[in-house]
């Protein structure tokens, strides 16, 4: 039914507006007494045999929602009805921030795609936290982190500690995102010395709290093996629980969108099937080269069963979605839990 009826009608909107009518409309649908149960009836896929414990934190399946589609934890209980395993929140940073001038979201169709430039727009760690405290579902959440725009680099880690300290005791995991194109400088923050710092500073305050929490990192998929080999080694020195690979790219590779159209476009930050084959070139890369060290959530381009089953197979313990699941609707939780389960079985 999605992709029959629902997704023509939200494809005729601009990409943001049918983002936004895609939230009210959920709102009002799961308001209707026993749509929440229904759909947890049609989705969830419950079995032993896809459930792990990872940092600490016990997985029910392992398809989890990237960051980026519910910044402000608007949809948490929503979003879990659907079947996913975990759900990312933000990227949050510590004041509401509008983001950059729209247009900023578009759709390559034909490359099953999205090219964005956001910039963060989110409502706050205030908002988050009024919506967190509010949830009924016990939904593992993770809490994607960044700094504000107008927050030169070299003050950045004291936005990634507020958003830390004041959000911890409403998520499972946090995630230090440094890795997005549409940040001016933002990824500057991913050289050796300054991503230490950041990291070992986040670790000390996260060994003060009552329980350590995981913290991941998530990495753009841009970077060389050089860079890739000092992640490892980063890993490694500051303990995190693990890394993110990977965000949006900022190459136009292999498109057949027509270049002109891609061009008009701008900038941005390339999502969905282009990005797919790099994503899991990532993940084989760092599993391999640090002989499986640190758990990797794989994201990048996942549309179907087989690409889920193929991060995986990288590498990856768990995997998330963004793009496949505006292409392909919900079903694509449930047809990827279902594979992983047909291949436990052979
Ligand atoms: C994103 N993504 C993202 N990532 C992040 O860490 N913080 C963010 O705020 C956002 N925002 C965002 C907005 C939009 C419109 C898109 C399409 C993506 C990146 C996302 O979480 C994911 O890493 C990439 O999109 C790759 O996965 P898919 O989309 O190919 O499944």
């Amino acid at each position: 039914m999605y992709k029959s009826i629902i997704r023509p009608l939200l494809f005729k909107l601009s990409a943001e507006k049918a983002h936004h009518l895609t939230f009210s409309l959920t709102k009002i649908f799961f308001n209707i007494p026993g749509v929440k149960s229904f759909n947890k009836s049609l989705f969830k896929v419950k079995s032993l045999k896809l459930e792990q414990e990872l940092f600490g934190l016990k997985f029910p399946n392992p398809v989890g929602l990237a960051a980026g589609f519910d910044k402000d934890a608007k949809l948490i209980d929503e979003l879990a009805s659907l079947g996913f395993g975990f759900i990312e929140i933000g990227t949050i940073t510590p004041k509401a921030q509008s983001g950059n001038p729209k247009p900023r979201l578009f759709r390559l169709t034909e490359d099953s795609g999205i090219i964005n430039r956001m910039g963060f727009n989110n409502q706050g760690i205030e908002g988050a936290i009024k919506r967190l405290q509010k949830r009924k579902s016990n939904v593992i959440i993770g809490g994607n982190i960044g700094k504000n725009k107008v927050t030169p680099n070299e003050e950045a880690f004291n936005d990634y500690e507020k958003c830390f300290l004041q959000l911890y005791p409403y998520v499972d995991y946090f995630v230090v995102n440094v890795s997005s194109p549409n940040t001016p400088g933002l990824r500057e923050l991913q050289e050796k010395e300054p991503l230490m710092q950041l990291l070992n500073h986040l670790m000390e305050l996260n060994q003060q709290q009552e329980k350590v929490k995981p913290i991941l990192l998530k990495i753009a998929p841009d970077l060389t093996n050089q860079q890739l080999d000092d992640i490892i080694e980063i890993v490694n020195e500051t303990k995190i629980a693990g890394v993110i690979a990977t965000n949006t790219t900022i190459s136009r590779e292999g498109l057949k969108t027509p270049a002109e159209k891609v061009e008009a476009i701008g900038n941005g930050g390339l999502s969905g099937r282009p990005l797919g084959k790099r994503a899991t070139e990532v993940i084989r890369y760092l599993s391999e080269k640090s002989n499986q060290a640190f758990p990797i959530i794989g994201v990048g381009g996942i549309l179907s069963a087989e690409d889920a089953i193929e991060k995986l197979e990288a590498g990856a313990s768990l995997v998330q979605l963004y793009t496949g699941f505006i292409y392909e609707g919900p079903s694509l939780i449930k047809r990827i839990n279902k594979a992983i389960l047909k291949k436990s079985h052979n």
